[in-house]
């Protein structure tokens, strides 16, 4: 089975076309409702979030579980690749490496803008991975700390949210005017991707945005291409499920959740 883990509402977003592009596995998606955001807080509360659900996916049975949010991919991904799991008996994959290597091809001028959480633009993740990528691109983070509470409270459709789109948007532009991509890195952002698009378009810019679902979906595969052993256990005993738990009322999460997916599901709740 394979788990996806976010703080909340966003790993759907990537859940979304992992079961798409892999519809033959059981998947396991939790989200930390309860406790989301993320991303404003301290590096070592996201590690022990993290790893408190990495350990439960675990548990559960997962042997392979992905990190379907920037900020803990940022934050905790590596430390509990290198010290908290065995990778005999789980692999932890994050989204921030997947998101990056498509980048160069996608850009001509070299100018990225990375739209992510205060936890994510303060780990400098995206910044130290495109420069490896390519060190001649130009990256300018932006900080949008107010679009998780939107989307985990509903409000991300109303007129309200326009304001916080432009403002962020507006600002990283000003920065940096050159920019030709845009990552939305943070899995809550492509439920903004239209109003994104739409103040992109009234400012007559030609500007690709790039949302992780489909290359994480891509990367996915691709890896489970290349460790067969680690796929043949991830689907043994497969069904075809998908179990949807949240640390928050399990009736609001399956409420909002049916709204995302676009299809009425159940959810239960845990404790972590
Ligand atoms: N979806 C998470 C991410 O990709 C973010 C969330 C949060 O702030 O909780 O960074």
């Amino acid at each position: 089975m394979i788990g996806i883990f976010d703080s909340g509402y966003g790993g759907l977003t990537i859940l979304n076309q992992i079961r798409k592009t892999l519809p033959e596995y059981d998947y396991l998606y939790l989200g930390d409702n309860a406790r989301a955001p993320y991303g404003t807080r301290s590096f070592d509360v996201i590690y022990e979030y993290t790893l408190q659900a990495v350990n439960y996916l675990h548990e559960q049975g997962c042997n392979l579980i992905i990190l379907a949010c920037n900020t803990a991919s940022a934050k905790a991904l590596r430390t509990i690749q290198q010290r908290d799991i065995n990778p005999d008996e789980v692999r932890v994959l994050g989204v921030i490496r997947p998101t990056v290597e498509v980048v160069p091809a996608r850009t001509r001028t070299k100018h990225i803008g990375v739209l992510a959480t205060p936890g994510t633009v303060a780990s400098e993740s995206y910044v130290i991975e495109l420069l490896k990528q390519d060190p001649t691109l130009v990256v300018t983070q932006q900080a949008c700390p107010m679009w998780v509470p939107l989307i985990e409270s509903g409000e991300h459709l109303n007129a309200g949210a326009d304001y916080f789109v432009e403002k962020y948007l507006t600002e990283l532009l000003t920065r940096d005017p050159l920019i030709d991509t845009i990552i939305l890195g943070c899995t809550h952002y492509p439920l903004l991707q239209d109003k994104i698009e739409d103040f992109l378009k009234r400012t007559n810019r030609q500007i690709s945005v790039i949302a992780q679902g489909a290359i994480v979906a891509n990367s996915l595969q691709d890896y489970l291409l290349r460790h067969p052993d680690i796929a043949e256990r991830a689907k043994m005993g497969g069904k075809q499920t998908i179990t949807y738990l949240t640390t928050e009322s399990a009736t609001k999460f399956a409420e909002s959740a049916s709204i995302f997916l676009s299809t009425p599901i159940t959810a239960n709740h845990i404790e972590l």
